[in-house]
């Protein structure tokens, strides 16, 4: 019989990745493991319910109209992790500002979590993967109390574990922490994540660039004459263009095939559209983990400090070589970077 192992088995047979660890971090990568299988379920019968799809004619903090998914998400997320009793707090894409959970439990945690519940919300109407991706570090306040904004404004080196769920052909939670990337695949017929992908590496090369082109014409010129390169410039015939709108879905591919995702600074959007601290710094740290690299352009994504909860930053992330070749034409080409 082929022997399975499932994302529990696998959580607790690691601690010993961190000698001093008790157990916590364990925990709580479980309550997000539980909240995922939650969330994939209503994700799988969005078709069918009608409570599920649309908007729920509310505008986010982001200034985006919040989707029925991402309201659902949000409150299945929160809920897992204040019963859990795990993690000290919570800043979601959601929610305006952070939440300090106030029982004991939470208040004793030494964590706190930054989470974007639904990733790709505006694809699930149509059936296209959407995902969750979450990032953790440890508190720098005093633990016994609750956790404040400062836990939160961490740079992206200093998580702890970071990981995204993509709820696509089929459910996978991927994470890190720290010691490589491993992904599981959610069998439904057991209601388990088992380990599918052991030590995910991302090839140093791909052929897959994947940003939104119709926003070429905002692109600073260095960025522009990097996507033309890559659509006449030699070798140009082995690329592809690929993208989905989930960040998730696309990093997810690229991680699995090699690749570089763009989302640049814009004429209209100075720091890009995607939100450091539950998107982009999670992202950084699993493809790093992987061997990939991902910066904003100006320096690497794990070397940000962050000054606010919903903070956007440009990115570049993928495939080592890939990555490198795209700063070259930052440094480059002979038009200046315009600020
Ligand atoms: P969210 O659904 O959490 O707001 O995130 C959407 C993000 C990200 O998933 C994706 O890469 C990007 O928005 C797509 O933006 P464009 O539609 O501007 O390409
Ligand atoms: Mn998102
Ligand atoms: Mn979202």
């Amino acid at each position: 019989m082929v022997s399975i192992t499932t994302l529990d088995e696998f959580i607790i047979r690691n601690q010993y990745e961190f000698p001093y660890s008790t157990g916590e971090l364990s925990r709580l990568l479980r309550d997000i493991g539980f909240a995922a299988k939650i969330v994939h379920r209503e994700v799988n019968k969005a078709g069918l319910v009608a409570e599920i799809l649309g908007k729920t004619g509310q505008i986010n903090i982001q200034g985006e109209e919040v989707r029925k998914l991402d309201s659902y998400a949000n409150e299945r997320f929160l809920t897992a992790l204040e019963h859990g009793g795990e993690c000290a707090g919570v800043a979601s894409e959601e929610n305006e500002d952070f939440i300090a959970f106030s029982d004991e439990n939470s208040r004793n945690s030494k964590y706190v979590i930054a989470i974007d519940p639904l990733d790709g919300s505006s694809n699930i109407d149509v059936n296209v993967s959407v995902g969750t991706i979450f990032s953790i570090y440890r508190r720098t306040s005093k633990m016994f109390s609750p956790c404040l904004k400062e836990d939160f404004l961490q740079p992206g080196k200093a998580q702890t574990a970071a990981g995204y769920i993509i709820y696509g052909s089929s459910t996978m939670l991927v994470y890190t922490t720290g010691h490589g990337v491993n992904g599981f695949t959610l069998d439904p017929s057991i209601g388990e994540f088992c380990l599918s992908h052991p030590s995910i590496k991302i090839p140093s090369h791909g052929n897959i660039f994947s940003v939104n082109y119709y926003n070429y014409s905002k692109f600073s010129d260095r960025v522009k004459a990097y996507l033309d390169h890559c659509r006449d410039g030699e070798n140009s015939s082995s690329l592809s263009l690929r993208y989905v709108g989930s960040m998730v879905a696309d990093i997810h591919r690229n991680l699995l095939r090699g690749g570089i995702f763009l989302y640049p600074k814009t004429s209209d959007s100075p720091n890009g559209k995607l939100r450091l601290l539950y998107e982009c710094n999670p992202m950084a740290f699993i493809v790093e983990q992987a061997g990939g690299a991902s910066s904003s352009g100006t320096e690497r994504t794990l070397d940000i400090q962050p000054t606010e909860l919903h903070q956007r930053a440009p990115i570049y992330i993928g495939s080592y070589n890939m990555v490198s070749k795209f700063l070259n034409f930052l440094k480059d080409t002979k038009e200046p970077e315009e600020e």
